[in-house]
């Protein structure tokens, strides 16, 4: 899709599609332009009652008297004394949908500035690029033939009053893009199944990029280097697997030379059977998504590279097969981390939490500025959040508050739960450091104690997608979460370093 500001008349614009804001009763700036130059064809069309103006209503209206495009599509925003930044994302995907049906192949798109509390036009024109493009993803890989009526929509313009307005808009729409780039890549991988989506696929990826992006740098280490290092945890979960185990470092340099990175490291399962705990088979193939932390890593960087962010950035995925056989590891097996710390592992259905806590180990000689983790954990986070907010963990409330911040303003929520130290004697064991499981309470947070363990020398936090990631069901799909509260994240340290102090938070 290609993207680009424009000024001028839109009543003389020859777009397949101009789209013009109804704010309840009433119509935007824009509307009101074309009201006039139609001879009221849009307000007898408000006042006949086929829209009310609510967010997210659309109506498309053909062949409009003295108006160059061929469409006209109404966008309800609302009561603008109630629009919030939910309220305009649910309508801009509304439009984008809309649009979708249509056969339109242009459209030209008059905001008039609109934008919730505390933001800016920038805003929604990000939501408006990120919705677009994030509407046509479909993913048709697996099709022996692919569907026919693929999406139409190629050109979208948006309307400017003058050349700052056009610059900032300008601007939004290439973060909007970037981000449904990267967000795309994590739902691709995401939905690929385990057949074909092993760790060594997820290195692949991760090389791909290195190869597309001249300031992104791929590495991977190894099995036979996991040994050197001591990692007996991440080997032993791929241990029953044919697939061998990866620890994928991608580094992306933007910033500084020598400024410290913000780290992302994501679990990456390729498939997740339980290994000897064996799951039930009821919903065990919703564990090709047991990787969606390690997409949304690869999903970020590939954004965060897109837009040349000034910033110094490692993304790590931590990937293996968890799969039962004679080799797997048994339940009440001991291993050595690489940290020396020692793990009984009481159920093999634990496991993200074993490779991660390797991975958070190996990176800490990067001495990053922060950590976050991102991980389908637990099942027990869908208990108690299911599919809207993404599971926060921390050891600083600073990153904390930046990182729910950053959620809030994506669209893209996470909600904290405490670690406190009540928790962590649920890990004891009675012969090594710690079990890999707690007792029945809390499984969110008695695994997130297991991984505050290992990230004592730095700020750190952790995400649980399990309910996010992907949705279950007949419409079962990766949704890319939380690339959107990660590239966020990302975007305001970057913001941050180029003002040389800390965003000031509302
Ligand atoms: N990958 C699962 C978590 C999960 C469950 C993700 C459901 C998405 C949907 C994880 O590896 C796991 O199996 N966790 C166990 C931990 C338990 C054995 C302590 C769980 O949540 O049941
Ligand atoms: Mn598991
Ligand atoms: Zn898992």
């Amino acid at each position: 899709m290609q993207f680009s500001t424009r000024s001028g008349n839109p009543v003389r614009a020859r777009t397949h599609c101009l789209v013009l804001t109804v704010l309840g009763d009433y119509l935007g700036a824009t509307a009101r332009e074309v009201d006039k130059a139609s001879k009221r064809a849009l307000s007898r069309v408000l006042k006949r009652g086929d829209i009310e103006g609510k967010a997210g209503q659309t109506l498309i209206l053909h062949d409009v008297p003295g108006v160059a495009a061929q469409r006209v599509m109404l966008l309800g925003l609302g009561d603008p004394k109630k629009l919030d930044a939910a309220k305009l994302g649910t309508a801009l995907r509304a439009l984008a949908s809309a649009l979708g049906r249509t056969r339109a192949k242009s459209a030209l798109v008059c905001l008039d500035g609109v934008a919730p509390p505390g933001e800016d036009a920038e805003w929604s024109h990000t939501m408006l690029a990120e919705a677009l493009e994030s509407s046509t993803y479909r993913y048709d890989d697996m099709r022996g033939t692919p569907p026919a009526n693929g999406p139409t929509l190629e050109t979208v313009e948006v309307l400017a009053a003058d050349r700052d307005a056009a610059q900032t808009a300008s601007d939004a729409l290439t973060a909007g893009s970037a981000l449904a780039a990267g967000l795309n890549l994590a739902k691709d991988l995401g939905n690929t199944p385990a057949n074909i989506c092993t760790p060594t696929y997820l290195a692949t990826a991760a090389r791909d990029l290195a190869r597309t992006y001249q300031r992104l740098k791929t590495t991977v280490v190894e099995e036979k280097e996991m040994r050197e290092l001591g990692m007996g945890a991440l080997l032993s979960v791929g241990a029953g697997s044919n697939e061998p185990s990866k620890l994928v470092v991608m580094e992306y340099k933007g910033g500084p030379k020598g400024d410290a990175p913000h780290a992302i490291v994501g679990k990456g399962i390729t498939f997740d059977t339980g290994g000897i705990s064996l799951k039930g088979p009821a919903t065990m193939y919703e564990m090709i998504y047991d990787m969606c932390g390690a997409a949304s890593v690869i999903g970020t960087m590939k954004t965060v590279a897109e837009l040349e962010l000034p910033i110094n950035v490692l993304g790590v995925v931590a990937s293996a097969e968890n799969m039962p056989s004679a080799s797997a590891t048994r339940p009440g097996d001991v291993v050595k981390t690489m940290s020396g710390q020692t793990v009984e592992i009481l159920n093999t259905d634990a496991e993200g939490r074993l490779v991660l806590c390797d991975a958070l180990t190996y990176i800490a000689k990067y001495e990053p500025k922060t950590v976050v983790d991102i991980a389908t954990l637990t099942g027990a986070i869908v208990t108690a959040l299911g599919a809207h907010a993404t599971g926060l963990f921390a050891n600083d409330d600073g990153l904390a508050d930046d990182l729910l911040d950053a959620g809030t303003r994506s669209l893209d929520r996470a909600w904290r739960l405490p670690i406190w130290e009540d928790y962590q004697s649920s890990l004891r064991s009675p012969s090594a450091d710690m079990a890999n499981v707690g007792g029945p309470g809390a499984g969110s947070i008695t695994a997130a104690c297991f991984l505050a363990r290992f990230t004592k020398s730095y700020r750190w936090a952790h995400l649980d997608c399990a309910g996010t990631a992907y949705r279950s069901g007949t419409a079962r799909a990766s949704t890319g979460r939380p690339v959107p509260l990660l590239v966020q994240y990302l975007r305001d340290r970057a913001a941050e370093s180029a003002e040389g102090q800390p965003r000031t938070r509302r």
